[in-house]
């Protein structure tokens, strides 16, 4: 019976869709690529999460990752159209995790959530509400699939019980067993998408990073920020002028510390709240002059905007036509969707930022609370709605800006406070004003499920221990910023721990060649730079739901509590971290398998075992895979276009080859195929001596790598 009602229900999606069933009849799934199958299940909406990117799914570098078994029978996931919305269900196995469904703070294992996908400033709670609600999934059995609807999707994931489940939960007495749970045990993994239909995407493994490897080539591939984007940032209060960032710039000029971007806040632009997008004349009088400067210096600028357009500026009449039904901040809101918007926004974007030699945007409120952003009954003149306008904004303006910039051949790295799917080759990373540590470091572990980018910023911080912690974590991160827009603080505002601070800033420039070249295999090959240890292999943790408290209160239902460890992650190919947050002199930190050593001593540490350390105040943790090879600069101020030595780390005692990535760091031409892979191979004879090797493809010389020597870190 239950076949039965599959086989109706995958039949009625292909006559829905119109389109073709493969030859076995019963599904309507399309091979696209290796490893890679889409649905059409009934029609599906013109507008979806992709639809309005310029995005080429890389599928050359898809290919070359091989084919793909489905760990599923494609049959068992099934979709319907109830009611004039799109039910879908995926099955779940005893052991299966998921993880993904979006920019969660404070889980990495979904199974138990329920959400509504839904683009928004993150309020506290893993209820789908966030800044990247990316309808996308991996399971741990090595598949994942993306929902590929710009709509607001509930889900169940593991949480709803079917009568026809295979495996049924056990039925339990509350009165006398113990083991009764409030959430009986679930085999569904289930959506509604609010539209009457919608096309669904599958991605094969085998492995959950070659998931999420093929989800982000599909998307793109990864970005590859320029250099100087990997450098330490800082933002300046708000109405600071043209004098007072100078003098800034000269404090940090003094103090020898790194600054490779200047961040301007609000207080640059003659109105915002809503915005001008023009220089104001009494801060700024010479905007061109003033970034020129900067520039000389090899410090670039990078300008906050938010959507909403201001009545006083020159922008206001042309876009007015192309503007939505409701006003925020008393601004307009373009409907980024047409073109004429794009046109208007680019050539205004042009005039005052990018012909003025401004190196890329800050695009703030473009996720919203509901108090001040537009309601979902909002019209926009392209015709689409208020909800699919939402779930896409933050995508939409990523697209304009980064597409002004690539028309002039400059890459630019910047912040965003909205993304989705599709938006993991966009020169953006995440970055919010909710301010918890913890959460922060959960949060970088999720954003490598569904391809963006997250930052954990510092601000402010209650002491300097806490300054502390957090600079060591933001700088092991896709963008390192301290944002002093509210409090003007700087990276020596706590003197304690001024010293530690500026090791670590330094060490973050050092690591750029290591960095960059993780960005390239995020570019050419999906692998993101910043990773959950869920991703590498041998990485084995524990988690449980313990049984919760029973409260008249708190917990009625004696939820059950998840306890998993989500404080840890993996830099580049060889890098494991292990942030102390306030309050902590020691923590466990669990080691995948193989041997692993200290980044800073070389010394081994253990192998696949959980390993309690104590490393002081100013050390981040930090370790290093067997074989590993860490390519660093000297401790640079700048990041600028010229050659510098690289140091050749080299940890434990396996032989290995590491392709250290080079390119003009700037330009899209690496696209067409400037670029270098430099081979460096360290061998290692019987008797445990080390040889290293440095292979310059002959003929070609690099762009900013000097002279090259080796240091073995292990004895
Ligand atoms: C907030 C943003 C902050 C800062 C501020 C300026 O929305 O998250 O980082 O830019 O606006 O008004």
């Amino acid at each position: 019976m239950k076949k039965y009602w599959i086989f109706i229900s995958a039949l009625c999606i292909c006559a829905c869709s119109g389109k073709v069933s493969t030859d076995k009849g019963e599904t309507g799934w399309q091979k696209e690529t290796s490893g890679v199958w889409i649905m059409s299940v009934g029609t599906p909406e013109k507008v979806n999460l992709l639809s309005e990117l310029h995005i080429t799914p890389k599928v050359d570098a898809i290919q070359r990752m091989g084919e793909a078994d489905l760990p599923i029978s494609e049959q068992d996931i099934t979709a319907e159209l109830v009611d004039g919305k799109t039910y879908i269900r995926f099955p779940l196995e005893k052991d299966e995790k998921i993880f993904g469904l979006g920019l969660n703070f404070k889980t990495v294992e979904q199974r138990g959530r329920i959400m509504r996908l839904h683009v928004d400033h993150y309020g506290g709670t893993d209820d789908g509400r966030t800044h990247a609600p990316v309808p996308f999934f991996v399971s741990s059995r090595g598949y994942g699939a993306l929902i590929n609807s710009a709509r607001y999707i509930d889900v169940w994931c593991g949480t709803s019980v079917r009568k026809d489940s295979k495996n049924p939960p056990v039925v339990r007495d509350r009165n006398t067993d113990k083991q009764w749970a409030a959430q009986p045990y679930s085999d569904n993994l289930e959506f509604l998408v609010p539209a009457e239909g919608v096309e669904i995407v599958l991605f094969g493994g085998p492995t959950m990073l070659d998931v999420v490897r093929r989800f982000n080539l599909y998307n793109g591939g990864g970005v590859l920020p320029p250099k100087w984007g990997l450098g330490f940032w800082h933002r300046v209060p708000t109405l600071f002028s043209d004098k007072e960032v100078n003098e800034e710039v000269a404090e940090f000029e003094k103090r020898g510390f790194p600054l490779s971007v200047i961040g301007l806040e609000p207080g640059w632009m003659s109105r915002s709240y809503p915005c001008t997008y023009e220089w104001d004349a009494t801060r700024f009088p010479d905007p061109e002059g003033f970034v020129k400067g900067l520039n000389d210096k090899h410090i670039k600028t990078n300008v906050w905007i938010n959507p909403y357009v201001s009545p006083d500026g020159e922008l206001y009449e042309k876009i007015e036509p192309y503007t939505g039904s409701h006003t925020v901040w008393c601004g307009i809101v373009p409907d980024y969707s047409l073109p004429e918007t794009k046109k208007i926004m680019t050539d205004h974007f042009k005039k005052h930022q990018l012909d003025k030699g401004v190196s890329g945007y800050k695009m703030d409120e473009n996720d919203g609370f509901d108090s001040w952003l537009w309601p979902d009954v909002a019209k926009f003149p392209s015709g689409n709605s208020a909800e699919q306008l939402r779930q896409i904004y933050g995508s939409l303006m990523q697209d304009v800006t980064t597409q002004m910039y690539r028309s002039a051949n400059k890459r630019t790295y910047g912040l965003v406070r909205a993304a989705n799917a599709g938006t993991t080759s966009y020169p953006y990373v995440i970055y919010n004003d909710y301010y918890n540590h913890r959460d922060f470091i959960t949060a970088l572990i999720n954003s490598s499920f569904i391809g963006i980018l997250w930052t954990p910023e510092v601000r402010s911080s209650g002491n300097a221990e806490e300054w502390l912690r957090r600079m060591q974590t933001v700088c092991f991160s896709p963008l390192a910023m301290l944002n002093a827009w509210a409090d003007g603080t700087k990276p020596w505002s706590f003197p304690e721990v001024e010293k530690a601070v500026q090791e670590v800033a330094s060490l973050r420039t050092q690591l750029i060649p290591y960095l960059y070249t993780a960005f390239a295999d995020y570019a050419f090959y999906g692998t993101p730079p910043v990773r959950a240890m869920n991703l590498e292999p041998g990485y084995q943790a524990k988690t449980t739901d313990e049984q919760g408290e029973l409260d008249a209160t708190k917990n009625p239902y004696a939820m059950a509590v998840r306890r998993e460890v989500k404080d840890q992650f993996m830099v580049g190919p060889s890098l494991l971290v292990a942030p102390l947050f306030a309050g902590e002199e020691e923590r466990q930190v669990v080691l995948p398998q193989g041997k692993w050593y200290d980044f800073y001593t070389g010394k081994y540490v253990g192998e696949g075992e959980v390993i309690t350390v104590k490393p002081g105040l100013d050390k981040i943790p930090v370790y290093v895979k067997d074989g590993g090879i860490i390519p660093l600069w000297p401790k640079l101020t700048k990041v600028d276009t010229e050659k510098h030595p690289i140091e050749i780390r080299y940890y434990g005692k396996k032989p290995s080859i590491y392709e250290l990535y080079d390119d003009d760091g700037e330009t899209y031409d690496y696209e067409r195929g400037e670029y270098l892979r430099i081979s460096i191979e360290v061998k290692v004879d019987s008797e445990g001596k080390k040889k290293g090797e440095v292979r310059v493809p002959e003929g070609k010389s690099t762009w900013s790598y000097g002279d090259f020597s080796f240091k073995y870190m292990t004895e």
